[in-house]
């Protein structure tokens, strides 16, 4: 429950507790903990989601039954491992990654996990993919976490090819703290993926350190 200090912004939410939480919710199996320390070992930035906003993302995609989910910016393959958990067996992940370093390791990753058969990774701009992936939906589900700049983009092309009651979600909602920063285009970008969402979807900014957009389609 909330109190006057919560709504205002303080957080209860110490190192230790959240530590506690995980552990309990959100433990890693063998194929997570591979691929939540793969960007470290690797030379890779360490910016995969949070333990707790991963098991968020299984368990959002559980709730939805999704079969069809589409990620934006793979890395080393642990988000989308998460989100593969929550899929049945004939369901199927597509996640789109620019470098492809990132994604020859995401795939070693998914395949240790035993989700091979579930994620497909695309190399390349996720843009230039989106023409020939979009023929593949109506999706359940998308996930937005590559390039900032391109957000609103990202977020126009969920609109049109998730099935109503599909979802949106976005991390770096708070866009590092700059979301609100004047002459600062990818914040720009970033206020207008908020902007357009609330359009197509009923939406709510979910407050993880990084914020994570969450839309059901209209
Ligand atoms: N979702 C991952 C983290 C993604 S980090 C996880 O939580 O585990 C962002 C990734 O987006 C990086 O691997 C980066 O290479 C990729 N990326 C950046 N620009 C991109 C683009 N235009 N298209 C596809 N991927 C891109
Ligand atoms: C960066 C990207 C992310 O998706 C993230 O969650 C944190 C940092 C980055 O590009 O620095
Ligand atoms: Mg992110």
């Amino acid at each position: 429950m909330a109190d006057a200090d919560s709504r205002t912004g303080a957080r209860y939410a110490t190192s230790e507790i959240v530590h506690w939480l995980d552990q309990l919710h959100a433990a890693h199996d063998a194929g997570l903990e591979r691929a939540f320390l793969a960007p470290g070992l690797n030379g890779m930035p360490a910016i995969q989601v949070g333990i707790g906003e991963g098991k968020l993302l299984t368990v959002l995609l559980k709730m939805i039954g999704a079969k069809k989910v589409v990620e934006f910016g793979t890395l080393a393959g642990y988000s989308a491992i998460r989100m593969a958990q929550a899929l049945p067996k004939d369901g199927h992940l597509w996640s789109l990654e620019f470098d492809a370093k990132h994604a020859a390791i995401a795939r070693a990753n998914v395949e240790a996990a035993g989700l091979g058969d579930q994620v497909t990774i695309l190399v390349g701009p996720a843009l230039d993919a989106l023409p020939a992936l979009g023929q593949l939906g109506p999706f359940d589900a998308v996930f937005v976490d590559a390039d900032k700049g391109n957000y609103d983009r990202y977020g126009t092309w969920a609109a049109m090819v998730l099935r109503p009651g599909g979802l949106l979600l976005g991390d770096n909602a708070y866009y590092f703290g700059n979301l609100l920063e004047a002459d600062n285009k990818d914040a720009a970008a970033m206020r207008r993926f908020h902007e357009q969402a609330k359009q197509a979807f009923d939406t709510v900014c979910i407050p993880t350190p990084d914020g994570l957009l969450l839309g059901i389609k209209k």
